[in-house]
């Protein structure tokens, strides 16, 4: 969470912070800061809610600004202390002379914030990072030097940080540090520029240095130098980032949201061009680096992922059991990192994100890693920390996804998961070939259904504006679709605040069935297949109870016109297949009540895009 951006060099430095910050809103929004270093004094300008509030503040004022050269600036998602301008960074010491943000959290910031008072600091704020703030200005008080303070300091803090600090009194310097959070220096001509994400720096450069955990770097406008916490000078790998500068636009849709949701057809057909060449051949997944005799000795694979990946996960798990004979748990990544598990040189961890920065995650794998496992990372985000750490990388090729509420990238790995369960399948040779065969055959014309399923749109937005004033929601579903269930509940919910759950159909007379009445919709997910009799019964015993009922279904059977009160109907599909189709319609559904009761769609709030802290 939290965005962080710095600048130095010769030109604005608030245009290239306001423009970075833009680009990293989608880590947080409650409030957001920039400080400028003018002509040798530090000034300070910071907004609650939205960053454009920060922007029209700095409007009238924007002339005078644009004389500063060196600056950085933040953007928050709250984590110690509510969304205040107090709260907001950046932070400085007693006597304002030493600024800084940050991303992360600094777990021991009580014991030292004790320290500090008895010492003499006066807090202004209820945040972790005011701590940081005062021990650098304290060192640099001893030391005269930022870089050295900032080492002194770090040396310090339990926890995770990516930091970036300014000093009145250590003229046009910018010093940087990270660990267990993201960090890069853009390297520009006479200019550098350090971000929390490439995007707040793709504009300016694509010269691009990762700093690793405990490295500092110090910029002036000409030089960079890096430094480890011993204090050792080290050369860091600098690197031209495979990035275009990305114009990000809802291309004629009202939100980002809705925009993702119909780049998914053509996010399926890319996944699969040249990884299924033909039916009878096998498919090419070669960015799986196992050689076929360890994928043929594969004994249990573990997959760790948070939210809607650990959704896709589950259908992972589904789908790899069945094809591949091999003991799959799916676990969300933080309570995989508080227990033992069993693991040997026959497990396979996969790690599934979106961001490829969800902290959990990340430790999960590292975790795993380190008893030897091999790692298989599934991202959108090839560059990111969980990419690094891969010994094999599936870049799921989404695009940037800008809307908070994920779709696409949920879209793009569970095509991933579809294709590595097919590799590994055909490598062990332990699904039936004439299965794999029809399953192929229906990938390749997915694309299509998933366009028919979004040209009934119009259907789908009366039937929710139908249910928009409902105070909960359920969702029901079996077997391949209960993760359609899971995901498309939780969609509602980020997005509409409405509370929606999702529940395997069998489990609603074990408790949940109490809840139904007349004022509760269920959801019944109802794909042709091995399940659909026994969902059925389950949607009977609903409707029994007076609950509002919804089918979303592939079969045409007239009698479900008697049992529901609405019905969604979607192309059929392979069983095994469905839940590509079946959450196309949830994701519509979740963005139209949402957008009906005025709801922000793409920053829903309390959330971030990016969930940088355990
Ligand atoms: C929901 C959503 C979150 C993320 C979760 C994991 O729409 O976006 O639940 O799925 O925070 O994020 P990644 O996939 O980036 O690890």
């Amino acid at each position: 969470m939290c965005g962080i951006v710095g600048y130095i060099g010769e030109k604005s430095a608030v245009d290239i912070l306001l423009n970075g910050l833009t680009k990293l809103e989608y880590r947080g929004y409650d409030s957001s800061g920039i400080a400028l270093n003018n002509g040798g004094h530090i000034e300070l300008y910071k907004a609650v809610g939205k960053l454009n509030n920060l922007k029209e503040n700095i409007r009238p004022i924007k002339d005078e600004l644009d004389k500063s050269t060196i600056g950085i600036g933040h953007i928050r998602w709250a984590t110690h202390g509510a969304p205040t301008t107090v709260n907001a960074h950046p932070h400085t010491c007693n006597c304002g002379k030493l600024v800084l943000v940050h991303n992360g959290i600094i777990e021991n910031y009580q014991e030292l914030r004790a320290e500090l008072e008895k010492q003499g600091c006066l807090f202004k704020s209820q945040t972790d990072t005011e701590t940081v703030a005062h021990l650098v200005a304290r060192e640099f008080d001893k030391v005269k030097d930022l870089t050295e303070a900032v080492r002194l300091a770090t040396q310090r803090i339990e926890g995770a940080y990516a930091l970036c600090v300014l000093h009145q009194d250590a003229k046009d310097t910018i010093v940087a540090t990270k660990r267990n959070a993201p960090l890069v220096v853009g390297i520009g001509e006479g200019e550098y520029f350090v971000a929390s994400d490439v995007p707040a720096i793709i504009d300016y450069t694509k010269k691009a240095m990762y700093l690793d955990d405990n490295q500092i770097v110090t910029l002036t406008r000409t030089s960079m130098k890096l430094i480890d916490k011993n204090n050792n000078e080290i050369k860091g790998k600098v690197e031209i980032l495979p990035w275009e500068p990305v114009a990000l636009s809802k291309m004629g849709y009202k939100h980002y949201m809705m925009k993702e949701i119909h780049e998914q057809p053509s996010i399926i057909r890319n996944l699969l061009s040249g990884k299924i060449t033909g039916i009878n051949e096998n498919l090419n997944l070669n960015e799986v680096q196992l050689d076929k005799e360890t994928v043929k000795k594969l004994n249990r694979i573990q997959i760790v992922a948070c939210g809607t990946s650990l959704h896709a996960a589950m259908v992972g798990k589904y789908i790899l059991e069945d094809f591949c004979g091999i003991a799959v748990d799916v676990e969300p990544s933080s309570e995989y990192i508080y227990r033992k598990t069993v693991t040997d040189e026959n497990t396979l961890v996969i790690g599934v994100s979106q961001s490829g920065e969800t902290a959990d995650t990340i430790t999960a794998v590292k975790q795993s890693k380190k008893r030897g496992s091999h790692i298989l990372i599934v991202t959108n985000r090839p560059d990111s920390t969980m990419a690094r750490e891969a010994d094999s990388l599936i870049s799921v090729c989404a695009g940037i996804e800008v809307s908070v509420a994920a779709t696409k990238s949920y879209m793009a790995q569970l095509i991933s998961f579809y294709l590595l369960a097919i590799y590994i399948a055909e490598i062990k040779g332990s699904v039936d070939k004439e299965l794999v065969k029809k399953l192929k055959k229906e990938l390749i014309v997915l694309p299509e259904k998933a366009e028919e399923v979004l040209s009934q749109e119009n259907q789908v937005k009366v039937i929710s504006r139908k249910y928009a004033n409902a105070k909960n929601f359920i969702y029901i579903a079996r077997g391949i679709n209960f993760p359609t269930a899971l995901e498309g509940a939780l969609k509602l919910k980020e997005i509409s605040y409405i509370n929606a759950t999702g529940y395997t159909a069998g489990e609603l007379k074990h408790g949940p069935i109490a809840m139904l009445d007349e004022t509760l919709p269920v959801l019944s997910i109802m794909m042709k297949g091995k399940v659909y009799d026994k969902i059925l019964s389950n949607s009977e015993e609903a409707k029994a109870r007076n609950a509002k009922m919804i089918a979303l279904t592939n079969s045409s059977d007239e009698k479900l016109n008697e049992l529901f009160d609405d019905i969604i109907r979607i192309p059929e599909t392979d069983e095994y297949l469905s839940p590509i189709l079946a959450i196309i319609p949830l994701q519509l559904i979740a963005y139209y009540i949402a957008e009906f009761l005025g709801k922000d769609v793409d920053q829903p709030r309390n959330l971030a895009k990016s969930v940088t802290v355990e």
